[in-house]
């Protein structure tokens, strides 16, 4: 869906990342927006205004007093005369400044007098990003309502570096963009507004040794994206997930656990929930002993025995439930071959009312990648979705899920 004819006001700080702005602001025009930009002064460092002034096609805003800009339209004016606040790159500087309620410069003071919307998109290194003061300062700004989008993992400017991050991407940006510009009809009529959505999402680590575990390649977008979504539509959302390397979403009630016990006692201990959607990929064994000092190596050479014993099947004992049951329990299957045969055994053994089942061998990418193919399983028949991104399946699957627990809020949409 394209939000046609908005306007946008970009503030673009100083960091590595800057150049992208110019990538956006072509896009955005392309889709027929006006783009107004502010440059911070350290932007000036990665991108000149003339190069960003020439793709706008409009005069670019750089002081707080600079008499010319003041006299051709006030920052209070720049301030309101848009549809949207979009900074990017948001640098930690940025950020924190935002959360302090800084106005001493142009960009800051156009934060602070600013009645409309404003999606932040960070980018700095990861230690940076991860430092206490930044998470704390992005909580801040989230609270405040501003709308945080990424950042991205990936390889950094800096070399060797790789981690938490990143700017998102342009595309992904401009979605971000646009979702606020023109949020669907159907999610500002919060159709889970009161509704408990219970999410687990990533992998589990099972202990070997203090050192070691067993683990797999669930990189928990799929869950956190299903959690954005829940969120998106009003419901209240409990996240819990095994060790991932995402950022913290939005306004989700986030508990972190590491072995597949502790994520079943965070399930219990979340309950009763609404709607309880198990993303997931629990290790299904864990060490029967785990060994409390670290494993040396023989000197006979002989590799050590590792005997395993079953984890708890977390779906399988909350679909069971014959007191407080969620209204909702949607399972996943990550399978390999045999895709819908194995969906649905799993529906009618692990007693789920959905099963969204998904390819995950090697050739299919969707361990760690972005998009996926589903198949919704059910007791009323198998439904195939097309190739999405996981940020769309958790929202169609949420829409689906809505229409199911609230009908009578969403038949009067
Ligand atoms: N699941 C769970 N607890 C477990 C194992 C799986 O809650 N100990 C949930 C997953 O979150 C997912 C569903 O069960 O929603 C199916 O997971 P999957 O790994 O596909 O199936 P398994 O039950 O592990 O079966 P198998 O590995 O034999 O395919």
């Amino acid at each position: 869906m394209t939000t046609k004819g908005k306007r946008i006001l970009l503030i673009i700080g100083g960091g590595i990342a800057a150049y992208k702005c110019l990538d956006m602001i072509r896009r955005l025009r392309e889709r027929g927006h006006t783009v107004r930009t502010i440059m911070t002064k350290a932007a000036h460092e990665f991108v000149t205004p003339l190069s960003v002034g020439a793709l706008t096609n409009e005069r670019v805003f750089t002081d707080l007093f600079n008499l010319d800009d003041e006299r051709e339209i006030g920052h209070i004016r720049l301030a309101r005369d848009t549809d949207v606040v979009v900074v990017a790159p948001a640098t930690a500087d940025l950020i924190a400044k935002m959360a302090g309620g800084h106005a001493n410069d142009l960009a800051t003071a156009v934060l602070l007098a600013t009645d409309k919307p404003i999606v932040v998109a960070p980018a700095m290194n990861p230690s940076m990003w991860q430092h206490p003061a930044t998470q704390r300062n992005v909580a801040q700004i989230q609270n405040d309502g501003v709308e945080v989008v990424g950042p991205g993992i990936g390889e950094m400017a800096e070399r060797g570096e790789a981690g938490v991050g990143r700017l998102v991407e342009v595309p992904e940006l401009i979605a971000a963009i646009e979702q606020r510009l023109n949020p669907t009809k159907y999610e500002s009529a919060k159709p889970l507004a009161g509704k408990h959505v219970l999410i687990t999402s990533g992998p589990t680590h099972e202990p070997i040794d203090p050192v070691r575990y067993l683990a797999n390649r669930s990189s928990g977008k799929q869950g956190h994206e299903i959690a954005a979504a829940a969120h998106r539509l009003g419901a209240r959302v409990t996240l819990i997930s095994g060790p991932v390397s995402l950022p913290e979403p939005n306004g989700i009630n986030l508990v972190r656990v590491v072995t597949a016990a502790e994520m079943l006692e965070a399930v219990q201990q979340a309950m009763p929930a609404d709607i309880a959607v198990f993303a997931a990929a629990v290790a299904d064994w864990k060490l029967a002993k785990p060994k409390s000092e670290k494993i040396k190596k023989s000197s006979s050479g002989e590799p050590p025995a590792l005997k395993l014993a079953e984890n708890p099947d977390i779906l399988k004992l909350i679909g069971h439930l014959t007191k407080a049951r969620p209204t909702l329990v949607i399972g996943f299957a990550a399978e390999t071959e045999d895709v819908i045969a194995n969906a649905r055994k799993k529906l009618k053994s692990k007693a789920a009312d959905w099963i969204v089942a998904n390819d995950v061998s090697p050739e299919s990418g969707v361990m760690g990648g972005d998009r996926n193919t589903v198949h919704l399983v059910s007791r009323a028949g198998v439904e195939s979705w097309p190739e999405m991104h996981k940020s769309e399946v958790a929202a169609q699957l949420m829409a689906r899920a809505a229409e199911t627990v609230s009908p009578r809020r969403t038949a009067a949409e």
